[in-house]
């Protein structure tokens, strides 16, 4: 049996790797010239590098001297940040091709249509044509940033993700429209860098869609960090004008007075679109529904036999790791008939300092599901470990079943929060009660004890506050 992944990101080429290990002739259709999608080139991965290093800076100029370590002589050298960036991007996409060919999975380099169920035409970036044959094709084509109405995007100063990760000077100010992930993580690695940095947002909250308490407590730590907020606030217009600048045109969602920001730099980070142009999906019948995106069933075959779909381009939340759960299962459901994805248990992180980390409920949602619920949370300005690093801003809140004591959700902000989230996905996962948690040993003084405290709290009451 044959399988083709068209799209070389997260969702295709771990669905191509695992399709070869299970068996299958497999190959990858990418078109980008480099592997690993959005994620590795334009995403995740130099988004995190860049965050890294604009927070050692942060560091350095802002919390040294308190802690003892006098630098003089401080400064930025954007160029070498970016190249660092660069650095890391390549060797992880470079690493993508040495596991193809360890897995002896095809890597064909082009663009890729459909010209009937089982056949794809590619245009291939060497400039010749070639038609690949399949038994199943997985669509795992990613997405794009979503444009807004009149705004035109040039990469230079007015940008999506993708320009902001390669800004060539920090400017001195920068309006973020959309304070969601990419707002928030971007807008703080050049906020770090030095500009000031006022995100726009129509919604009355920033997070998009995160836990309400932490996201009241993370819009404070980011202004105090320095950052502006305009909540519930619409952008009307963005031109460049000729001294270079840009104007950005706002006013309150609900109407009134307008206000003209005038900044350097703006970011469009209002969401993505799923990649189906150009696609040929209409020649052979692939359904989409109202927001573009390939419709699946549970087993990620979409209406045309032969033809399944993942990651970025179906329903569900736009991350890496979602798409790359759904590569292993749908390669599963294609060699063997079985694959596995829990939906409940998808973590999210956003990258900024302090991260900020949740999976499962929020308790806005465990509210109007009906189900009665206990919350127990735990600040980290009561945890030693984080005392003792002087660096304690945040909570714990973990929510669980009033009845069965099991973790519905749990929400954190605070240092290390992207990795502690795992104990709540895999508590999530193996349906554990909260008590289960706080009756697990967890080492002292370590971050982690805040989680366990907190699951304390939903039942009985935490020791150390
Ligand atoms: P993609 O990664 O978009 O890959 C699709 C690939 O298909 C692309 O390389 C594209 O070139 C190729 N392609 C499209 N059409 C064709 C065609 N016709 N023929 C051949 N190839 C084609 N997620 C996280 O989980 N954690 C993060 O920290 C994170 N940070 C992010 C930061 C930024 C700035 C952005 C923009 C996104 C971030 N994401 C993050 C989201 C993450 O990048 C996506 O969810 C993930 O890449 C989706 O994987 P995918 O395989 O579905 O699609
Ligand atoms: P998003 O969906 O996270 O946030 C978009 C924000 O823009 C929302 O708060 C929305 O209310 C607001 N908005 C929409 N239209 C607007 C308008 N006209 N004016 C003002 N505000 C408006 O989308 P974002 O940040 O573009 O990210 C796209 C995807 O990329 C996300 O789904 C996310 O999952 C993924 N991503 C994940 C990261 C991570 O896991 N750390 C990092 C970056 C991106």
């Amino acid at each position: 049996m044959s399988t083709e992944a068209a799209g070389g990101g997260p969702g295709g080429y771990v669905a191509a790797i695992k399709g070869s290990q299970l068996g299958l002739k497999t190959a990858c259709i990418e078109g980008r010239g480099t592997l690993g999608g959005t994620c590795l080139n334009v995403g995740c991965i130099p988004s995190k590098s860049l965050l890294h290093n604009s927070h050692l800076y942060h560091l350095a100029s802002h919390e040294f001297k308190k802690r003892g370590i006098e630098v003089t002589g401080l400064s930025i050298n954007l160029d070498q940040m970016l190249k660092q960036k660069e650095k890391s991007v390549k060797t992880l996409t470079g690493g993508i091709e040495s596991l193809f060919k360890k897995n002896k999975t095809e890597y064909i380099k082009g663009w890729g249509t459909f010209k009937s169920a089982n056949e794809i035409e590619v245009a291939g970036l060497d400039g010749t044509n070639r038609t690949v044959k399949a038994k199943n094709v997985i669509i795992a084509t990613g997405s794009e940033p979503s444009g807004f109405p009149g705004i035109t995007v040039d990469e230079e100063s007015i940008v999506t993700s993708t320009g902001a990760l390669s800004l060539k000077k920090v400017p001195e100010k920068m309006v973020v429209i959309g304070g969601g992930v990419i707002g928030l993580e971007l807008g703080s690695v050049w906020s770090r860098l030095g500009a000031e940095v006022t995100v726009v947002e129509y919604m009355g909250a920033i997070g998009a869609g995160m836990d309400a308490d932490l996201a009241k407590s993370f819009q404070k730590t980011l202004q105090k960090q320095g950052m502006k907020f305009k909540l519930g606030t619409k952008v009307i217009s963005a031109n460049k004008t000729a001294d270079g600048k840009v104007e950005v045109v706002v006013e309150p969602a609900a109407g009134g007075a307008q206000e003209t920001l005038v900044v350097d730099v703006v970011l469009l980070s209002i969401g993505r679109r799923p990649n189906t142009d150009n696609l040929g999906l209409e020649k052979i019948g692939v359904e989409l529904d109202k927001r573009g995106r390939v419709v699946t069933n549970h087993e990620f075959k979409t209406n045309v036999p032969g033809i399944l779909a993942i990651g970025d381009v179906i329903t569900g939340p736009m991350l890496a790791h979602k798409a790359e759960e759904e590569g292993i299962a749908a390669a599963e459901y294609i060699a063997h008939g079985h694959g596995h994805v829990n939906y409940d248990a998808i973590p999210s992180v956003i990258y900024t300092h302090p991260e900020v980390a949740w999976v499962g409920k929020t308790e806005a949602e465990v509210k109007a599901s009906g189900v009665e619920y206990k919350v127990g949370t735990f600040p980290f300005a009561a945890n030693s470990r984080a005392k003792t690093i002087d660096d304690y801003d945040g909570l714990v809140k973990v929510i669980s079943d009033a009845k069965t004591d099991r973790i519905l959700g749990a929400h954190i902000i605070g240092p290390g929060a992207g990795e502690m989230i795992a104990e709540a996905v895999i508590a999530i996962e193996y349906g554990a009660s909260s008590e289960d948690i706080a009756r697990t040993t967890h080492a002292h003084p370590t971050l982690s004890e805040a989680f366990k405290e907190a699951c304390m709290g939903t039942y009985d009451k935490p020791i150390h506050f």
